[in-house]
């Protein structure tokens, strides 16, 4: 929550009118941020020796808060983290912060957060398309792909990658605090049909725990090291049998795939080229039912995918419900890049990794008298690094996301891959 409400503020400032002396009633803070049980608020060096006097007044104000800090620096290195320091309340930095239907943990010290942004996050999410593949670069807690997969529970994949240990740490526990997300897709709905109709008794939970681990993944490194490639093996002459799924009934199906372990992993040979509906539903419950013990060798046109971890998996999981092609299936439909200080160095490596027609959402900081330039120095360098890598682009938008410092702006450019 930011808390630059006039009722707020005028609640505050009449507090602090009473212990600040008149000369300094301009430096008064007008505002501050609230990160769940953490509230934040600046405090120019001149009010410093009131500062335990403000934190205690700000925590009287709000009873949601336990502890109030001060910012002790501005966000700095490559985590973008900030310092805080403890003014009020319960010496903590760790809290739990709603916004858009979500929850999301961490550690305001050591994981970049911002509340500010989250009218942002609700307007990409918003505009995310039914099976799409959605990469996340710079991911941090995860704040932005769990709006995703709020407003959009029919994605097909949601990738999200963190350099900082810590901030993916959080992201991991923030899957299960938002573990229901997907529970709105129609693929849940799907197997839960299936399930009802053939009395499989696999419950909500592990249908949607599978669920989480086949469409989220959350990955701990440098984005210019992470590469999407489906693993292609070499055709090999084997006599191609997809018996094992036809013979069998959804029930044995399913008991058929509950005895799996991770010491006795079964590979199970399917064509593709041609499975019918039926066939279809059986994979997809053996699949969901059981997503770790068994591999799969796919049979798509003339040659041969082995499918064992669970990112290829996710591959046979939209080749089964969606009619995507494998080229697709192996890019993404959007990817953002919530980095405005260095994020256009990455931008190449997008590139690489966005499909014709997709949209990159690249964040930046703009002068005031670039906001309306097309042709302004960073789109400049946009169109030079797609010279680069030999693809054509098109600016469809910059909009000012939030303000940076006088006359300065957080922006995000919106570029199609044509
Ligand atoms: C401005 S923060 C945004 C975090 C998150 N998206 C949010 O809105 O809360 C940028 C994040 O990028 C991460 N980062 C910086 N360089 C990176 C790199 N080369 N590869 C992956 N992540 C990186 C930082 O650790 C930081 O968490």
């Amino acid at each position: 929550m930011n808390l630059n409400s006039k009722s707020y503020s005028n609640s505050l400032k009449k507090k602090l009118i009473k212990i600040i002396p008149p000369s300094l009633h301009l430096l008064i803070p007008r505002s501050f941020e609230i990160v769940g049980t953490i509230g934040i608020i600046e405090i120019c060096d001149e009010l410093k020796e009131y500062e335990t006097q403000i934190g205690e007044i700000l925590l009287n104000l709000n009873p949601q808060l336990q502890t109030v800090v001060t910012k002790a620096s501005f966000h700095e290195g490559e985590f973008r983290t900030q310092n805080f320091k403890h003014i009020a309340g319960i010496e903590n930095t760790i809290t739990q912060y709603r916004e858009n239907g979500i929850l999301i943990e961490l550690d305001i010290n050591s994981v970049y957060f911002s509340t500010k942004l989250s009218t942002e996050r609700e307007y990409i999410a918003k505009n995310v398309k039914k099976y799409s593949n959605e990469l996340v670069l710079f991911s941090g807690a995860g704040p932005y792909s769990f709006v995703i997969s709020k407003y959009q529970p029919n994605i097909s994949r949601l990738t999200s990658i963190e350099l900082n240990p810590q901030g993916h740490e959080y992201a991991l526990k923030n899957i299960e605090h938002n573990k229901s997300n997907l529970k709105k897709s129609q693929i849940f709905k799907q197997i839960q049909e299936i399930c009802k109709k053939y009395s499989i008794p696999l419950y909500e939970k592990k249908i949607l725990q599978s669920l989480n681990q086949l469409i989220y993944h959350f990955k701990n490194c440098d984005v210019n090291s992470y590469n999407s490639i489906l693993k292609e093996i070499e055709e090999y002459n084997i006599e191609y049998n997809s018996k094992i799924v036809e013979e069998l009934n959804y029930k044995e199906l399913f008991e058929y795939s509950k005895e799996f372990n991770s010491l006795n992993i079964k590979t199970i040979e399917v064509n593709l080229n041609t499975i019918n509906e039926e066939e279809k539903l059986k994979l997809l419950l053996l699949l969901i039912c059981n997503p770790n013990f068994i591999d799969y060798s796919i049979k798509l046109k003339t040659k041969i995918y082995t499918i064992k971890t669970l990112l290829e998996k996710n591959y046979l999981l939209q080749l089964l419900t969606t009619s995507k092609p494998l080229n697709e299936i192996d890019k993404y439909n959007s990817i953002y890049m919530p980095l405005p200080k260095t994020a256009i160095e990455f931008l190449a490596k997008a590139f690489q990794l966005c499909i014709k027609g997709g949209i990159i959402y690249l964040y930046c900081f703009l002068k005031e008298e670039e906001l309306d330039n097309f042709s302004n120095d960073t789109i400049k360098k946009i169109y030079k690094i797609a010279k680069q890598k030999n693809i054509n682009v098109k600016i469809l938008n910059i909009r000012k996301v939030g303000q940076s410092a006088p006359r300065m702006y957080r922006c995000c450019i919106e570029i199609q891959i044509l």
